[in-house]
Protein backbone atom coordinates (compact mmCIF):
# COMPACT_ATOMS: atom_id res chain seq x y z
CA UNK A 1 0.00 0.00 0.00
CA UNK A 2 1.20 3.36 -0.73
CA UNK A 3 1.86 5.95 2.12
CA UNK A 4 1.32 9.44 2.53
CA UNK A 5 4.81 11.06 2.37
CA UNK A 6 6.06 11.33 6.27
CA UNK A 7 6.82 15.03 5.74
CA UNK A 8 2.92 15.22 5.08
CA UNK A 9 0.54 15.38 7.93
CA UNK A 10 -2.50 12.80 6.82
CA UNK A 11 -6.18 14.39 8.41
CA UNK A 12 -7.74 11.21 9.09
CA UNK A 13 -11.52 11.64 9.18
CA UNK A 14 -11.93 8.22 7.48
CA UNK A 15 -15.58 6.43 8.70
CA UNK A 16 -15.11 3.88 11.37
CA UNK A 17 -15.24 0.06 10.15
CA UNK A 18 -18.78 -0.13 12.60
CA UNK A 19 -19.63 2.80 10.29
CA UNK A 20 -19.27 0.74 6.84
CA UNK A 21 -21.40 -2.46 8.87
CA UNK A 22 -24.20 -0.65 9.67
CA UNK A 23 -25.01 0.81 6.39
CA UNK A 24 -23.95 -1.96 4.79
CA UNK A 25 -26.56 -4.51 7.03
CA UNK A 26 -28.98 -1.56 6.78
CA UNK A 27 -28.89 -1.73 2.66
CA UNK A 28 -29.42 -5.44 3.05
CA UNK A 29 -32.56 -5.28 4.79
CA UNK A 30 -33.81 -2.31 2.75
CA UNK A 31 -36.59 -3.72 0.09
CA UNK A 32 -35.19 -3.44 -2.27
CA UNK A 33 -31.60 -4.60 -1.46
CA UNK A 34 -29.42 -2.31 -1.94
CA UNK A 35 -25.67 -0.94 -1.29
CA UNK A 36 -24.00 2.50 -1.21
CA UNK A 37 -21.31 2.86 -4.09
CA UNK A 38 -18.69 4.61 -2.20
CA UNK A 39 -17.69 1.08 -0.73
CA UNK A 40 -17.01 0.35 -4.52
CA UNK A 41 -13.75 1.97 -3.75
CA UNK A 42 -11.49 -0.06 -1.53
CA UNK A 43 -7.64 -0.81 -2.64
CA UNK A 44 -8.57 -3.08 -5.40
CA UNK A 45 -11.81 -1.58 -6.21
CA UNK A 46 -9.74 1.28 -6.85
CA UNK A 47 -7.02 -0.10 -9.01
CA UNK A 48 -9.97 -1.76 -10.90
CA UNK A 49 -11.46 1.72 -11.60
CA UNK A 50 -7.90 3.16 -13.00
CA UNK A 51 -8.13 0.23 -15.40
CA UNK A 52 -11.89 1.01 -16.23
CA UNK A 53 -10.68 4.31 -17.17
CA UNK A 54 -8.49 3.29 -20.08
CA UNK A 55 -11.19 0.95 -21.22
CA UNK A 56 -12.28 1.53 -24.98
CA UNK A 57 -15.15 1.86 -24.24
CA UNK A 58 -15.26 4.34 -21.22
CA UNK A 59 -15.28 7.34 -23.03
CA UNK A 60 -15.80 9.47 -19.92
CA UNK A 61 -12.02 9.56 -18.92
CA UNK A 62 -10.36 10.80 -22.42
CA UNK A 63 -13.51 13.21 -22.93
CA UNK A 64 -13.12 15.10 -20.11
CA UNK A 65 -9.13 14.97 -20.24
CA UNK A 66 -8.88 16.47 -23.71
CA UNK A 67 -11.24 18.85 -23.10
CA UNK A 68 -9.09 19.70 -19.95
CA UNK A 69 -6.04 19.61 -22.02
CA UNK A 70 -7.51 22.40 -25.01
CA UNK A 71 -9.14 24.43 -21.79
CA UNK A 72 -6.61 24.36 -19.23
CA UNK A 73 -5.92 27.67 -19.28
CA UNK A 74 -9.25 29.64 -19.72
CA UNK A 75 -10.45 27.56 -16.81
CA UNK A 76 -7.11 28.49 -15.06
CA UNK A 77 -7.91 32.21 -15.81
CA UNK A 78 -11.62 32.00 -14.73
CA UNK A 79 -10.76 30.33 -11.12
CA UNK A 80 -8.15 33.37 -10.56
CA UNK A 81 -4.89 33.26 -8.50
CA UNK A 82 -4.49 31.71 -4.82
CA UNK A 83 -6.49 29.34 -4.70
CA UNK A 84 -7.23 26.41 -2.09
CA UNK A 85 -7.69 23.42 -4.54
CA UNK A 86 -10.05 21.25 -2.57
CA UNK A 87 -10.27 18.09 -4.49
CA UNK A 88 -13.75 15.85 -3.62
CA UNK A 89 -13.05 11.81 -4.31
CA UNK A 90 -9.83 12.81 -5.97
CA UNK A 91 -8.60 9.27 -6.67
CA UNK A 92 -5.40 8.83 -8.69
CA UNK A 93 -5.92 12.70 -9.40
CA UNK A 94 -4.52 12.30 -12.62
CA UNK A 95 -6.63 15.52 -14.29
CA UNK A 96 -5.16 17.51 -11.05
CA UNK A 97 -2.27 18.98 -12.64
CA UNK A 98 -3.32 20.01 -15.60
CA UNK A 99 -5.20 22.49 -12.97
CA UNK A 100 -1.83 22.40 -10.90
CA UNK A 101 0.27 23.72 -13.48
CA UNK A 102 -1.98 26.46 -15.13
CA UNK A 103 -3.38 28.11 -11.64
CA UNK A 104 -1.51 31.02 -10.63
CA UNK A 105 0.16 30.76 -7.03
CA UNK A 106 -2.06 28.10 -5.31
CA UNK A 107 -2.51 28.48 -1.79
CA UNK A 108 -2.31 24.43 -0.90
CA UNK A 109 -3.61 21.46 -2.56
CA UNK A 110 -6.21 19.51 -0.34
CA UNK A 111 -7.25 15.96 -2.29
CA UNK A 112 -10.39 14.59 -0.29
CA UNK A 113 -9.96 10.34 -0.81
CA UNK A 114 -11.83 7.14 0.96
CA UNK A 115 -8.85 4.97 -0.23
CA UNK A 116 -6.14 5.48 1.87
CA UNK A 117 -4.05 3.90 -0.45
CA UNK A 118 -5.13 5.59 -3.71
CA UNK A 119 -4.65 9.02 -1.16
CA UNK A 120 -1.42 7.89 -0.49
CA UNK A 121 0.15 7.56 -4.07
CA UNK A 122 -1.59 10.09 -5.31
CA UNK A 123 -0.09 12.58 -2.72
CA UNK A 124 3.11 11.38 -3.48
CA UNK A 125 2.87 11.71 -6.85
CA UNK A 126 1.95 15.52 -7.06
CA UNK A 127 4.00 16.55 -4.15
CA UNK A 128 7.37 15.44 -6.11
CA UNK A 129 5.88 17.35 -9.52
CA UNK A 130 4.49 20.22 -7.63
CA UNK A 131 7.35 20.47 -4.85
CA UNK A 132 5.60 24.28 -4.06
CA UNK A 133 2.46 23.59 -3.27
CA UNK A 134 1.72 22.81 0.21
CA UNK A 135 -0.12 18.94 0.21
CA UNK A 136 -2.69 18.81 2.93
CA UNK A 137 -4.55 15.42 2.67
CA UNK A 138 -7.91 14.39 4.16
CA UNK A 139 -8.69 10.48 4.27
CA UNK A 140 -12.87 10.98 4.29
CA UNK A 141 -15.81 10.54 2.63
CA UNK A 142 -16.26 13.67 1.13
CA UNK A 143 -20.34 13.41 1.24
CA UNK A 144 -19.91 14.12 5.05
CA UNK A 145 -19.27 17.79 5.99
CA UNK A 146 -15.73 18.26 6.40
CA UNK A 147 -13.47 20.44 8.46
CA UNK A 148 -10.83 21.64 5.63
CA UNK A 149 -7.55 22.17 7.17
CA UNK A 150 -5.74 25.48 7.14
CA UNK A 151 -3.01 26.34 4.94
CA UNK A 152 -0.40 28.04 5.77
CA UNK A 153 -0.99 31.42 3.43
CA UNK A 154 -4.77 32.03 3.46
CA UNK A 155 -5.92 31.77 -0.09
CA UNK A 156 -8.10 34.50 -2.00
CA UNK A 157 -10.62 31.77 -2.95
CA UNK A 158 -11.55 28.52 -2.42
CA UNK A 159 -11.89 26.03 -5.42
CA UNK A 160 -13.52 22.57 -4.69
CA UNK A 161 -12.68 20.70 -7.44
CA UNK A 162 -15.00 17.99 -8.67
CA UNK A 163 -14.56 15.68 -11.67
CA UNK A 164 -14.78 12.80 -13.50
CA UNK A 165 -18.85 12.79 -12.91
CA UNK A 166 -18.80 11.62 -9.33
CA UNK A 167 -21.56 13.99 -9.10
CA UNK A 168 -23.88 11.36 -11.61
CA UNK A 169 -23.40 8.88 -9.01
CA UNK A 170 -25.74 11.13 -6.54
CA UNK A 171 -29.41 11.13 -7.45
CA UNK A 172 -31.19 14.39 -7.90
CA UNK A 173 -32.02 15.21 -4.05
CA UNK A 174 -28.34 13.96 -2.98
CA UNK A 175 -26.74 15.73 -5.53
CA UNK A 176 -28.21 19.10 -4.51
CA UNK A 177 -27.52 18.12 -0.88
CA UNK A 178 -23.73 17.55 -2.24
CA UNK A 179 -23.31 20.53 -4.59
CA UNK A 180 -25.33 22.41 -1.31
CA UNK A 181 -22.71 21.54 1.08
CA UNK A 182 -19.89 22.52 -1.64
CA UNK A 183 -21.24 26.09 -1.30
CA UNK A 184 -21.46 26.22 2.07
CA UNK A 185 -17.61 24.98 2.58
CA UNK A 186 -16.60 27.01 -0.59
CA UNK A 187 -17.98 30.25 1.25
CA UNK A 188 -19.05 33.31 -0.38
CA UNK A 189 -16.20 33.79 -2.63
CA UNK A 190 -15.79 30.34 -3.96
CA UNK A 191 -15.94 28.42 -6.91
CA UNK A 192 -16.81 24.78 -7.94
CA UNK A 193 -15.76 22.77 -10.85
CA UNK A 194 -17.31 19.75 -11.38
CA UNK A 195 -17.42 17.53 -14.32
CA UNK A 196 -20.67 16.41 -15.88
CA UNK A 197 -20.92 13.08 -18.17
CA UNK A 198 -23.88 14.57 -20.98
CA UNK A 199 -27.04 12.72 -22.26
CA UNK A 200 -25.97 10.72 -25.76
CA UNK A 201 -27.14 7.87 -27.79
CA UNK A 202 -28.07 4.85 -25.24
CA UNK A 203 -25.54 2.34 -26.72
CA UNK A 204 -22.72 4.34 -26.52
CA UNK A 205 -23.67 4.60 -22.38
CA UNK A 206 -24.56 1.37 -22.44
CA UNK A 207 -21.29 0.12 -23.57
CA UNK A 208 -19.11 2.76 -21.29
CA UNK A 209 -20.74 0.48 -17.72
CA UNK A 210 -20.70 -3.50 -20.11
CA UNK A 211 -17.01 -3.31 -21.45
CA UNK A 212 -16.12 -6.71 -23.18
CA UNK A 213 -13.37 -7.38 -21.09
CA UNK A 214 -15.39 -7.26 -18.23
CA UNK A 215 -13.73 -4.94 -15.60
CA UNK A 216 -16.66 -3.12 -14.59
CA UNK A 217 -17.85 -6.32 -14.16
CA UNK A 218 -15.19 -7.36 -11.98
CA UNK A 219 -15.23 -3.91 -9.93
CA UNK A 220 -19.11 -4.37 -9.44
CA UNK A 221 -18.53 -7.64 -7.85
CA UNK A 222 -15.54 -6.33 -6.08
CA UNK A 223 -17.91 -5.25 -3.36
CA UNK A 224 -19.29 -8.91 -2.47
CA UNK A 225 -14.98 -9.67 -1.90
CA UNK A 226 -14.86 -6.48 0.07
CA UNK A 227 -17.61 -7.56 2.43
CA UNK A 228 -16.49 -11.25 2.60
CA UNK A 229 -13.08 -9.65 3.62
CA UNK A 230 -13.97 -6.80 6.08
CA UNK A 231 -17.23 -7.96 7.86
CA UNK A 232 -16.94 -11.31 7.68
CA UNK A 233 -19.31 -12.47 4.80
CA UNK A 234 -19.89 -15.38 3.02
CA UNK A 235 -20.70 -13.77 -0.62
CA UNK A 236 -19.60 -16.86 -3.32
CA UNK A 237 -18.81 -14.54 -5.87
CA UNK A 238 -19.79 -17.36 -8.51
CA UNK A 239 -23.18 -17.13 -7.58
CA UNK A 240 -23.75 -13.06 -9.03
CA UNK A 241 -23.48 -11.51 -11.94
CA UNK A 242 -23.22 -7.70 -13.08
CA UNK A 243 -26.00 -6.00 -14.34
CA UNK A 244 -25.91 -2.04 -15.72
CA UNK A 245 -28.68 -0.86 -17.60
CA UNK A 246 -29.78 2.62 -19.22
CA UNK A 247 -32.60 4.04 -18.43
CA UNK A 248 -33.76 6.94 -20.62
CA UNK A 249 -36.68 7.99 -18.94
CA UNK A 250 -34.44 8.71 -15.66
CA UNK A 251 -31.32 9.02 -17.50
CA UNK A 252 -29.21 7.20 -16.04
CA UNK A 253 -27.49 3.79 -15.77
CA UNK A 254 -28.58 1.79 -13.21
CA UNK A 255 -26.02 -1.02 -11.88
CA UNK A 256 -27.45 -3.86 -9.71
CA UNK A 257 -25.62 -6.88 -8.64
CA UNK A 258 -27.79 -10.24 -9.40
CA UNK A 259 -28.26 -13.24 -7.33
CA UNK A 260 -27.51 -16.09 -9.96
CA UNK A 261 -29.79 -18.47 -7.99
CA UNK A 262 -31.68 -19.07 -4.68
CA UNK A 263 -29.56 -18.45 -1.54
CA UNK A 264 -28.83 -17.29 1.55
CA UNK A 265 -25.81 -15.11 2.53
CA UNK A 266 -24.16 -14.22 5.94
CA UNK A 267 -22.65 -11.06 6.88
CA UNK A 268 -21.86 -10.13 10.50
CA UNK A 269 -23.56 -12.94 11.97
CA UNK A 270 -27.16 -11.80 9.94
CA UNK A 271 -28.36 -14.05 7.15
CA UNK A 272 -30.24 -12.40 4.16
CA UNK A 273 -31.93 -14.72 1.50
CA UNK A 274 -31.98 -13.77 -2.29
CA UNK A 275 -34.07 -15.15 -4.59
CA UNK A 276 -32.95 -16.51 -8.05
CA UNK A 277 -32.70 -13.21 -9.87
CA UNK A 278 -32.99 -10.74 -7.25
CA UNK A 279 -31.13 -7.51 -8.15
CA UNK A 280 -29.52 -5.30 -5.49
CA UNK A 281 -28.53 -1.85 -6.51
CA UNK A 282 -24.96 -0.92 -5.96
CA UNK A 283 -24.59 2.46 -8.45
CA UNK A 284 -26.51 4.70 -10.05
CA UNK A 285 -24.70 7.09 -13.09
CA UNK A 286 -26.71 10.31 -13.97
CA UNK A 287 -26.17 11.85 -16.84
CA UNK A 288 -27.30 15.93 -17.44
CA UNK A 289 -27.88 17.83 -20.37
CA UNK A 290 -26.30 21.49 -19.79
CA UNK A 291 -30.05 22.50 -18.75
CA UNK A 292 -30.58 19.84 -16.28
CA UNK A 293 -26.78 20.51 -14.45
CA UNK A 294 -27.64 24.09 -14.37
CA UNK A 295 -31.95 23.24 -13.13
CA UNK A 296 -29.96 21.09 -9.92
CA UNK A 297 -27.19 23.71 -9.56
CA UNK A 298 -30.27 26.55 -8.67
CA UNK A 299 -31.59 24.29 -6.45
CA UNK A 300 -28.34 24.17 -4.64
CA UNK A 301 -27.97 27.93 -4.64
CA UNK A 302 -25.50 27.91 -7.37
CA UNK A 303 -24.81 29.38 -10.59
CA UNK A 304 -23.42 28.04 -13.88
CA UNK A 305 -20.93 30.61 -14.75
CA UNK A 306 -19.17 28.62 -17.47
CA UNK A 307 -19.67 25.70 -19.45
CA UNK A 308 -16.67 23.78 -21.38
CA UNK A 309 -17.35 20.86 -23.68
CA UNK A 310 -15.39 18.62 -25.87
CA UNK A 311 -15.64 18.69 -29.50
CA UNK A 312 -18.06 15.71 -29.60
CA UNK A 313 -20.07 17.40 -26.72
CA UNK A 314 -19.67 13.83 -24.46
CA UNK A 315 -18.82 15.33 -21.24
CA UNK A 316 -18.46 18.91 -19.93
CA UNK A 317 -16.79 20.83 -17.22
CA UNK A 318 -19.08 23.20 -15.13
CA UNK A 319 -17.53 26.33 -13.39
CA UNK A 320 -20.44 27.38 -10.62
CA UNK A 321 -20.88 30.29 -8.02
CA UNK A 322 -23.27 31.37 -4.92
CA UNK A 323 -26.08 32.70 -6.91
CA UNK A 324 -25.72 35.59 -4.31
CA UNK A 325 -22.19 36.40 -5.29
CA UNK A 326 -21.73 39.87 -6.56
CA UNK A 327 -20.20 38.42 -10.12
CA UNK A 328 -22.23 35.55 -10.59
CA UNK A 329 -22.76 36.78 -14.30
CA UNK A 330 -23.23 33.64 -16.42
CA UNK A 331 -20.85 33.06 -20.18
CA UNK A 332 -21.65 31.26 -22.96
CA UNK A 333 -21.26 27.08 -23.12
CA UNK A 334 -17.77 27.01 -24.90
CA UNK A 335 -17.14 23.74 -26.74
CA UNK A 336 -14.28 23.68 -29.13
C1 LIG B 1 -16.74 7.35 -10.57
N1 LIG B 1 -17.91 7.29 -11.44
C2 LIG B 1 -18.14 8.58 -12.08
C3 LIG B 1 -17.92 6.17 -12.39
C4 LIG B 1 -19.18 6.27 -13.29
O1 LIG B 1 -19.01 6.38 -14.50
O2 LIG B 1 -20.29 6.29 -12.75
C5 LIG B 1 -17.86 4.84 -11.69
C6 LIG B 1 -17.98 3.68 -12.62
N2 LIG B 1 -18.74 2.65 -12.41
C7 LIG B 1 -18.61 1.81 -13.40
N3 LIG B 1 -17.78 2.32 -14.28
C8 LIG B 1 -17.37 3.49 -13.81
Amino acid sequence: MSTVPSEIFLHDLHPSAAGIRGEVLAGLAHRPKRLPSKYLYDARGSELFERICELPEYYLTRAELSLMRAHAAAIAAALGPRTLLVEYGSGSATKTPLLLERLADVVAYVPVEISRSALGASVERLSGQFPGTQMLPVWADFTQPLTLPEPVRSPRRTVIYFPGSTIGNFDTDAAVCLLSQMRREMGPDGMALVGVDLVKPEPLIEAAYNDAAGVTAEFTLNLLRRLNEELGADFDLRAFRHRARYHPERERIETHIVSRAEQEVSVDGHRFHFAAGEAMQVEISCKYSCESFARIAKRAGLRVMQVWTDPQRLFSVQCLRPAGSMHAHPQPVRAD
